[in-house]
């Protein structure tokens, strides 16, 4: 059976992002800064991350209480070892009809693609800032080459982890040059692209409003060149607003979290790789659900607990952000993994 459990502003859940790993193979100056992310930064031992049974059994008391919707995150995801066997577990959970994961592409070969279609996972997101190597790799700060994303895009099409959507991180100063690079290299091709505002996670990344490129900037670059028609959601609470290019040649997506806040229709939850629940992506602090799960609690008590959470939940913070906000303590991203 499920329950339909509503937050304070009669928000449904409906979507769990669960992060499986908080280390990541890349350095993206906006999200893991080497500077606090170095050589002894101490990252969760592996008995301290939830296990793929705790995992699915959480997925499972999820889905009772309405969700449907499960996205896996790092972190890079595809560092944890079969992955794959989590997909397989979570993909036959009674209730879960979407199964998606958002990685860096780095360690995306063929055969691993096939075998997490198989399990099913139904598609992919693949980060991407730029085309221009030099760019690129400044920002990764792993020197990480463009050409090998790229490559990682086409290997997730062919598997059928389709439609593959690109996100693009807009920085000012950094990669908003290369907007319209962007825009005309997956124009006309099946993938989506979308063109995501810089965002104040966490607290060490050292967020300033002008580094934010407004979607409404992101637009007219790109419509002035090729116009775009908006067009509709294609399932309520998506955070990406949809436009499609007049000529025909395809949608892209602008994910306006600072400039135009969706908090309004945020179904999500958070899962962090050690079993924290987050209900924002900017709280300063989550639940833990590893010792409960680890204390031998029923499943009744624990979809209690969970229901609980759910209904005294709040929190709206892109609305609210003020001046002050980006300096409150915050969760970092790659700890709950966007
Ligand atoms: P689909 O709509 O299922 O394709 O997924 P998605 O767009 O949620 O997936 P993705 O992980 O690619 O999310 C894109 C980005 O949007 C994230 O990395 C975040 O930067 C941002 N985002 C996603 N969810 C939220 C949210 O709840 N709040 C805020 N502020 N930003 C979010
Ligand atoms: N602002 C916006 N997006 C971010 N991401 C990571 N950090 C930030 C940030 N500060 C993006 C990544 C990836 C997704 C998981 O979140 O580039 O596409
Ligand atoms: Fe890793 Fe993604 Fe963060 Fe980059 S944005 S450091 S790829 S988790
Ligand atoms: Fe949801 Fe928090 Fe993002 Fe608003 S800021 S959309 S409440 S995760």
């Amino acid at each position: 059976t499920t329950t339909t459990v509503l937050d304070t502003l009669a928000r449904p859940l409906r979507d769990l992002r669960i992060s499986v790993t908080d280390r990541c193979n890349f350095r993206c100056t906006y999200c893991m800064p080497k500077e606090l992310f170095g050589p002894n930064f101490a990252f969760l031992p592996q008995n301290a991350l939830l296990s793929f049974e705790e995992i699915t059994q959480l997925v499972r008391l999820f889905a009772q209480l309405g969700v449907t919707k499960v996205r896996l995150t790092g972190g890079e995801p595809l560092l944890r070892r079969d992955l794959y066997k989590l997909v397989e577990m979570i993909h036959h959970v009674h209730g879960i009809d979407d199964i998606a994961l958002t990685t860096n592409g780095s360690l995306l070969t063929p055969k691993l693609a096939h075998t997490l279609k198989e399990a099913g996972l139904q598609r992919v997101t693949i980060s991407l800032d730029s085309l221009d190597d030099e760019i690129f790799m400044r920002m990764n700060d792993v020197s990480f080459p463009v050409q090998k994303v790229l490559d990682a895009i086409a290997v997730a099409d062919d598997a059928g982890l389709s439609p593959v959507k690109v996100n693009m991180v807009v920085k000012r100063g950094v990669n908003d040059k290369g907007i319209l690079a962007m825009a005309e290299h997956f124009r006309n091709t099946p993938y989506v692209l979308r063109f995501i505002e810089y965002m104040d996670v966490g607290n060490s990344n050292g967020w300033r409003m002008d580094d934010v490129v407004t979607a409404s900037e992101i637009l007219s670059t790109i419509g002035d060149v090729w116009p775009l028609t908006p067009i509709d959601a294609s399932r309520h609470g998506e955070v990406a607003t949809r436009y499609r290019y007049a000529d025909g040649l395809g949608e892209i997506g602008v994910i306006a979290s600072v400039t135009r806040a969706f908090c309004g229709g945020c179904t999500r939850a958070r899962l962090s790789s050690e079993g924290q629940l987050y209900t924002c992506l900017f709280a300063g602090k989550g639940r833990d659900l590893r010792t409960l799960l680890r204390s031998g609690a029923s499943e009744q008590e624990i979809v209690e607990v969970l229901e609980n959470i759910w209904h005294i939940r709040n929190d709206r913070y892109s609305q609210l952000r003020t001046e002050a906000t980006p300096h409150l303590p915050k969760v970092e991203m790659s700890h709950i993994g966007g």
